[in-house]
């Protein structure tokens, strides 16, 4: 099922051999922290100013959701926003369903919020969204006392207010922030403790902005837990750039000869950065400058420069701390000299499309031997050609095969279905063509 007005019209690229790579460049702000920033904002007692935000659709759909929920979100300029908080139970029943657009992220974490809530809401999304499972965060939810109905574990997302939550142990199967920061949010109305214990550490936002807000929670590597019955403070947050949007970067300056590029501002989480070690091990040359602290998060400015990158093994550990940039490691690995081998992420098989699926295809079309597996992919690195490829709607493939197409021969890769970019990096375009790339619309 569609909630509301996507659009349908499809947005093809061509992206052709290009660079080098120069510049400084900053990319738009953190689309996690941007969620999360909005949603506490929303339910803090006084008025907080987002500054970094993130002006893409999947972060404008959850201002759109909280103002159809009664919050006052001002925009004083581009990349910024005023919050009225409403506080805890100041929330107002909406009257149509709640259109998440593509974000997973808002309506994982907006299903463990309105679980405690006195109203009943509706939550859908898009295409790529309804099809996203949402068990995993609807199972934890009813057993803290949540009633919610779902389609067969897909959107739309019927959430019944006037419910009692209590906490609950969790001991989640997927190492998901989404799922843990649901949980957390759910615990802010809930009697007595939650506490989410997870398989491998994820990223802490929820954790870190809650504490920023002045909610007492405990947490460290894998484990966080709260109570129910305190207040949230009205608190300024500071949004660095994100590394994810970095990360096509990362690779393009990588691959390129001739290149040196900055990248300003960059969030460094330590959940988030993965990719940053893993193309070190292929031999990239990517220099961390001016390191310093923004809004309790680690911020630097990065320098990457041409290095020829070799085929690695991927660590397992690794995984988890570079989800969302797996993409762009296909890009990596295809144009390597030997072999990548990924395996342990089949999560990637349910994030905005298949991302194994869909990058193993593209790759191959442009000739790259890439063998898929249930949970990873070996890929043989060699020369890219020329090709058509399906973008699938998700704006992490389609960034990546722009990557690919800067070192492609021939007539360039005309990519197909680009038009969900703008969900995590809008300006993309224009941005990666003033420091050397070459893609326009196809
Ligand atoms: C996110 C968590 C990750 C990530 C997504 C953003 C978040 O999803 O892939 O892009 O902001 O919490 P999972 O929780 O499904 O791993």
């Amino acid at each position: 099922m569609s909630g509301g007005n996507h659009a349908a019209t499809r947005l093809d690229w061509i992206s052709r051999r290009g660079g080098p790579l120069r510049g400084a460049i900053t990319v738009p702000g953190d689309k996690s922290i941007s969620h999360r920033a909005l949603m506490l904002a929303a339910l803090a007692e006084g008025t907080s100013r987002i500054s970094g935000f993130l002006e893409g659709e999947d972060t404008r759909a959850t201002a759109a959701v909280l103002a159809q929920l009664g919050v006052i979100i001002e925009t004083p300029a581009p990349g910024e926003r005023c919050v009225h908080g409403v506080g805890l139970h100041g929330l107002r029943g909406p009257s149509r369903p709640l259109d998440c657009g593509n974000a997973g992220t808002g309506m994982r974490l907006l299903a463990g919020l309105l679980a405690g809530q006195a109203f009943d809401a509706t939550l859908v999304g898009d295409e790529s969204l309804s099809r996203r499972p949402m068990r995993r965060v609807t199972e934890p939810l009813v057993w803290m006392g949540a009633r919610i109905d779902t389609s067969e574990g897909l959107p739309p997302l019927l959430i019944r207010g006037g419910r009692r939550l209590r906490g609950i142990r969790y001991e989640s199967p997927v190492a998901s922030a989404q799922v843990k920061s649901a949980l957390l949010l759910a615990g802010l109305y809930a009697e007595g403790e939650t506490e989410i214990l997870e398989p491998h550490p994820t990223r802490d936002y929820t954790e870190r902005m809650l504490s920023a807000f002045g909610w007492p929670i405990r947490f460290g590597p894998g484990q966080a837990s709260l109570t129910g019955g305190h207040v949230l403070q009205a608190t300024d947050v500071q949004v660095p750039a994100d590394f994810s949007s970095a990360a096509f970067f990362l690779v393009a300056a990588s691959l390129v000869p001739g290149s040196e590029l900055r990248l300003r501002g960059v969030g460094l989480n330590p959940r988030r950065t993965g990719l940053l070690l893993a193309l070190k091990l292929m031999g990239a040359d990517i220099e961390v400058l001016d390191e310093r602290s923004s809004g309790g998060e680690t911020v630097a400015d990065l320098c990457v420069r041409h290095a020829p990158l070799h085929g690695i093994e991927l660590p397992p550990a690794l995984v988890p701390d570079m989800i969302d940039e797996f993409p762009a490691l296909f890009i990596a690995a295809a144009a390597a000299q030997g072999t990548t081998v990924i395996r342990g992420a089949a999560e990637l098989r349910v994030k905005e499309s298949d991302r194994i699926a869909s990058m193993a295809a593209g790759l191959r079309g442009l000739g790259v031997q890439v063998a898929e597996t249930p949970d990873g992919a070996v890929i043989t690195g060699g020369p890219l050609g020329a090709g058509t490829v399906q973008g699938h709607g998700d704006h992490r493939v389609a960034m990546s095969f722009a990557v690919a197409g800067l070192v492609a021969t021939g007539s360039g890769v005309h990519i197909e279905d680009c038009r969900n970019v703008g969900t995590s990096f809008p300006g993309f375009m224009e941005l990666a063509n003033g420091c050397g790339f070459a893609l326009a619309g196809a």
